[in-house]
């Protein structure tokens, strides 16, 4: 038994899609999560500015005695999980290995998208990962980089759609049957990207994946908490009334309130 909380991080609200599923699998454990809303996009970052702020989330986390890490972030797995885990004992769980799994798993037609932050798409993690598990898979890549910031400023259905018809345009001519939602941000608007890609197009959002593979890990570790009194807390280096509307609303939760942190220090 091990009562320590798990530590989500994201560069902002996108992580709350990938705590939703984590409370759903495992709904007698604690959790943390960390939005750098103060630095987001990571996007367009640099590797490492990406690498320097995860970093600082990462101790933020480890001084709240967290017993393992979920990159809830395409951008800081890409750019900084495999350097930050060689640093620290407790594990990083990432969330691209778990989308490229669920996608390799789901295309029958051998023919996947993915649509990410240009950090993750130039990195091309997802065609690795995906290619790893059947390199027969076509993977077409899109860098998106204005959806994570349009998503932050929680505009209207229309203003998203046209986001998305506009960012999607290099697929048209693309017949894959599997889309990924690379970064952790995009499932917020999942039904924009519904009415875009058509019925005939599968959705993958890696965070059900990540959440079983947490799963898994905390079974084969032996980290299941079976103490009763848990809770969740949520902090950002942003604004956190803004941060704690977009966690009201997507986690359904009212009494949600965020605590702004400087993780500078
Ligand atoms: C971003 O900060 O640019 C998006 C984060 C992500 O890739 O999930």
């Amino acid at each position: 038994m091990d009562r320590r909380p798990i530590g989500l991080l994201d560069s902002g609200v996108g992580g709350f899609t990938i705590v939703k599923k984590v409370i759903n699998k495992l709904p007698n454990e604690s959790t943390i999560f960390i939005g750098d809303s103060k630095h987001m996009p990571y996007g367009d970052k640099s590797r490492e500015e990406v690498i320097e702020l995860t970093r600082k989330s990462v101790n933020f986390l480890l001084s709240k005695n967290v017993k393992l890490i979920i990159f809830a972030c395409n951008t800081a797995t890409a750019a900084a999980m495999d350097i930050i885990q060689k640093e620290i004992d407790v594990q990083i769980i990432g969330v691209i290995q778990s989308g490229s799994l669920a996608a390799a798993r789901t295309t029958k037609n051998n023919k996947v998208a993915v649509c990410a932050t240009p950090v993750t798409i130039n990195s091309h993690a997802y065609e690795k990962e995906i290619k790893y598990r059947n390199s027969e898979i076509d993977v077409t890549e899109v860098a998106t980089p204005d959806l994570a910031p349009l998503i932050e400023q929680r505009k209207n259905f229309e203003t998203n759609l046209k986001a998305v018809e506009h960012d999607l345009i290099p697929l048209k001519e693309k017949d894959f049957d599997t889309f990924v939602l690379g970064c952790t941000h995009y499932p917020i608007i999942q039904k924009e990207f519904a009415e875009v890609l058509g019925k005939n197009v599968h959705i993958v959002d890696p965070a059900d994946q990540v959440a079983q593979y947490t799963f898994n890990v905390m079974r084969r570790d032996g980290l299941f908490n079976i103490h009763p009194s848990i809770y969740h807390k949520y902090y950002t280096t942003g604004d956190p009334d803004n941060f704690a509307a977009m966690g009201r609303a997507f986690l359904g939760d009212q009494n949600l309130v965020a605590e702004r942190v400087d993780t500078e220090n």
